[in-house]
């Protein structure tokens, strides 16, 4: 069937529904073209919290529309592919963190989750940190609290760094951010003099030396739209590239390669195809569900984090 003909059946099937469809700034191009909503964790958080519509169909991964249950749970939050992983939320078990924080009591760790992580994990963390409000989170946690930041060692330097706050840092990363490399990078800076290099937290320190503006995926938008500059080397997974080019058309953004490949790209992130869509909208079916128990612990620091980053 062509795109053409799917596009045509996930619109009635949306209207049937009464659904909503929300995706993450990584997903393919032709989903985000017929997204009623396209942004970062965070955006798409409050996008799924603010949800008035029977049904939610989230094009993103796992965790994402976890958290869009955990904040509006009387609405039917739908993942076109359950397979939609995310390595960061792998790198950190919730058995493990629990065994952690039950070894270390002691400490009394304040515990910083970034989004990326299970309901697990969320219910025991204090606060939630989107990569677009780290820094205001972290800025806001008790002082007198030592920190811990889980799971992304990258993100957790970054932030420390820029509030100038020590905190322990869980080893967990993500392995599309960690592939980028210095030569390709310095590479593409050779081939395109003057362009901006435009970095998401998740990378490694090297490699944010390198940039000249590290930001959450949404926050790049801004960034070159307000940028004198006419190109501008993105290092984060490729997807953002089409919302970019689309929204600034008239810049160039060039996409940061791996030793592997000319662009970044999330396999889990690609999962979700418009067949996907249509089938799920069609069976209502792969349907998130969280335990009730769970899901209250986890919303307090997500409702923490929607607060203190008004
Ligand atoms: P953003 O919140 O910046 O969109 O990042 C989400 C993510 O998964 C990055 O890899
Ligand atoms: Fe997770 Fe990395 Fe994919 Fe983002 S790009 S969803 S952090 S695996």
């Amino acid at each position: 069937m062509s795109n053409a003909d799917l596009i045509e059946q996930i619109k009635q099937l949306k209207q049937e529904r009464n659904a909503v469809i929300l995706a993450h700034s990584y997903q393919r191009a032709e989903i985000q073209d017929i997204a009623d909503f396209v942004g970062d964790s965070l955006a798409l958080a409050r996008q799924a919290q603010a949800a008035s519509c029977d049904v939610i169909v989230f094009c993103g991964v796992h965790f994402m529309a976890e958290t869009a249950c955990i904040l509006n749970p009387s609405r039917t939050v739908l993942l076109p592919d359950t397979e939609a992983a995310c390595s960061l939320e792998a790198s950190c078990p919730a058995d493990e963190l629990a065994a952690f924080l039950e070894a270390n009591r002691d400490k009394n760790y304040y515990v910083v989750a970034y989004v990326n992580c299970s309901i697990g994990v969320k219910a025991l963390a204090d606060v939630i940190v989107t990569s677009g409000n780290a820094q205001t989170i972290v800025a806001a946690c008790p002082p007198d609290r030592p920190i811990l930041f889980v799971p992304d060692r990258n993100l957790g330097a970054w932030t420390a760094a820029k509030c100038g706050r020590e905190m322990t840092l869980w080893d967990g990363a993500c392995h599309v951010h960690e592939q980028f490399t210095r030569d390709k990078i310095l590479e593409l800076k050779a081939a395109h003099p003057g362009a901006p290099v435009v970095c998401h937290p998740e990378c490694q320190e090297p490699i944010r030396l390198l940039a000249d503006h590290i930001c959450s995926t949404e926050k790049m938008i801004p960034y070159c739209q307000s940028s004198e500059a006419g190109s501008f080397i993105i290092v984060t997974e490729s997807g953002i590239l089409h919302r970019l080019r689309k929204l600034i058309p008239g810049k160039q953004f060039i996409a940061a390669g791996t030793e592997k490949c000319s662009c970044a790209e999330c396999e889990y992130m690609k999962l979700n195809t418009l067949e996907k869509i249509r089938n799920c909208l069609r069976d209502m079916s792969p349907e998130i569900r969280v335990p009730k128990d769970l899901r209250l612990r986890a919303e307090k620091p997500l409702l923490r984090m929607l607060e203190l980053s008004k």
